[in-house]
């Protein structure tokens, strides 16, 4: 990078935004409030409830292998994948690609989404989503953001600050329709953007070839032998070397015109020879084989034969014109208005997973991302928070692939005949309820269903083994709906086995108990709920930036509400 001399400028680049460092809560009709980092409203950890079962699943030692189909917005259904201890140990860094297909913000309104939210609104629920996806992909996993013009340019700066601009690897240009109508006011948009980001430089693309198309076949492959159609390609590479693959060779030397030899190995033809076979014996070997053309008149040089066979085809790169829209015709469209095509997520897909990798899709819609990852053998988990659409598109969908009766273009592909299955979760609502402007615990939050949340807020993994419901390491876990006292915590101590601390929750504390919990087992802890835990969501809230605190209550003088319709 080129130097400059002076004072040293400090400080990142970044896109900066209205109300950047507050956080929104998804309200179930679809639109979002501006809040604070720590309001328990989007610091909770929900809980995931089973639905349904559909097709087959597996037994509860493998229920991670289970495909999920979650009901909720994708930041509650994200938090839980990533905090839940019985989920965050099967998809915390687990997921090789996330595919995501959010509403573009094109300012319209489709008949199952509205699609018009303030700039700040948008980009805040995106990198609020895209922190969450961050965390759950796995080391050599991928993120593709799929996007129109309308944020595509925003959103990349956002990719940068999320991802890290170094692990951007491309932006996909769809080509989506072959024609528009006459441009006037600026030319037709044509395409879709589609971004690019590893999680690291460790994950790798499976390179795709598509058959050449007529007209380059005509023009590039004029010529066949015994292998096929071929065409002719160098020999040579530029600048003189002084070991063998300098010096003549069938009459020729190349360091006449400052060129090398260079000896392609078309299906591994070469590997015959032992290691140390001089560049004079390669081409020897390759000329026998029938892959070099010698020249017909003195002073040209002998050509590679390329054969179409050993091509394969045209290696897929960022500009994709051979996948159309569906068409109103289309067997597998659905009505629904932004489905994507099969072929689309089947291309990407087999790019960036192999069989059995986990995929994830938060912004589901139809459910297309889940379909094609069924039928391609791949693990799955997607979200969608319109029930509408999860009961009258994904739901009926997916299990027309478990049967093996939908209609898809890769059934057709691969040949599907039906199999496996998904689990249905619905994200649980929230544990509190506001009472008289106080927080309160809301009527379900009672017995067994309190204290699973309170484990999901605190990170134990729940277990029934009365009167302990969860444990952390050594810590086991008591939540007492109702008052704690000295005899409650004799009680669980006479339980407790001696190498075990003791955390209690419980709706109401007597204080004489918390000394003879500090005596009689020391690191042992009592807390009130819900005080203590919306207390710890004030604090982790400060603790994960100190910058993003400074920030938010900077921009916390005047939140501005949001718009989130047209
Ligand atoms: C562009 S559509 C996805 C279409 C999908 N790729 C397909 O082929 O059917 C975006 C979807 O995201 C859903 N969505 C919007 N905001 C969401 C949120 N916060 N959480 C989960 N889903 C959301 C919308 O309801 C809509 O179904």
């Amino acid at each position: 990078m080129t130097q400059v001399s002076g004072v040293q400028p400090s400080g990142r680049l970044e896109l900066t935004w209205t109300n950047k460092y507050l956080r929104l809560l998804a309200h179930e009709n679809g639109s979002y409030e501006w809040t604070h980092p720590g309001d328990h409203r989007v610091a909770e950890v929900r809980l995931l409830n089973n639905v349904a079962i559909l097709g087959s699943t597996h037994s509860d030692r493998d229920r991670s292998k289970d495909n999920l189909l979650i009901r909720g917005d994708a930041l509650h259904a994200l938090t839980s994948l990533t905090s839940l201890p019985e989920f965050a140990s099967d998809y915390v860094g687990k997921i090789k690609l996330a595919y995501i297909d959010p509403p573009f913000n094109t300012g319209g309104a489709f008949t199952q989404y509205d699609d018009s939210l303030e700039h700040s609104v948008w980009l805040t629920m995106m990198r609020d989503r895209l922190v969450q996806i961050r965390d759950l992909l796995a080391h050599d996993g991928a993120i593709w953001l799929h996007l129109d013009d309308s944020e595509v340019h925003r959103a990349r700066l956002v990719m940068d600050e999320v991802f890290g601009a170094e692990n951007y690897r491309n932006t996909v240009i769809w080509r989506r329709t072959t024609g528009k109508s006459a441009a006037v006011h600026s030319l037709g948009t044509m395409h879709e953007s589609l971004l690019v980001y590893a999680k690291s430089a460790a994950a790798r693309f499976r390179p795709i070839l598509l058959p050449y198309d007529e007209k380059y076949l005509k023009s590039k492959y004029g010529q066949s032998d015994e292998r096929g159609p071929y065409r002719l390609g160098d020999l040579t590479a530029d600048g003189i070397r002084q070991g063998d693959s300098g010096k003549p060779w069938a009459g020729i030397d190349p360091s006449s015109k400052g060129r090398h030899w260079v000896c392609p190995n078309p299906n591994g033809v070469l590997n015959a020879l032992p290691r140390n076979a001089t560049t004079q014996e390669k081409l020897d070997l390759l000329l026998d084989e029938g892959y070099v053309r010698l020249p017909k008149e003195a002073g040209q040089w002998p050509q590679f034969k390329r054969s179409l066979n050993e091509e394969g085809g045209v290696a897929v790169g960022d500009i994709w014109t051979d996948i159309n829209v569906l068409n109103s015709q289309a067997k597998e469209r659905l009505r629904f208005d932004t489905q994507k095509p099969e072929l689309l997520l089947d291309r990407i897909i087999r790019i960036a997973t192999d069989p059995g990798d986990l995929v994830l899709d938060c912004f589901v819609g139809s459910g297309t991302t889940a379909a094609v990852a069924q039928k391609l053998n791949r693990r799955w988990v997607a979200v969608e928070w319109s029930r509408d659409t999860i009961e009258n598109f994904a739901m009926p969908r997916l299990s027309a692939v478990v049967a093996g009766t939908d209609q898809g273009a890769v059934t057709k592909r691969t040949g599907w005949k039906g199999g496996g299955g998904f689990r249905v979760l619905d994200v649980h609502p929230s544990m509190f309820a506001v009472d008289d402007g106080r927080v309160v615990l809301a009527d379900w939050a009672t017995g067994g269903a309190l204290a699973e949340a309170v484990c999901a807020q605190i990170g134990y993994s729940p277990e029934d083994d009365a009167p302990f419901c969860g444990h952390r390491g050594r810590q086991r876990l008591a939540v007492v709906n109702g008052l704690v006292n000295e005899g409650v915590v004799q009680l669980l101590l006479s339980w407790l086995p001696d190498n075990e601390l003791l955390t209690v929750y419980g709706t109401a504390i007597d204080p004489e108990c918390r000394n003879l919990l500090a005596t009689e087992r020391r690191g042992s802890t009592i807390k009130r709920i819900p005080q203590s835990v919306l207390d710890d969501y004030r604090r982790q809230a400060r603790r994960v930036d100190t910058l993003w605190l400074t920030l938010a209550s900077e921009a916390s003088a005047k939140p501005t509400p949001a718009r989130t319709g047209s």
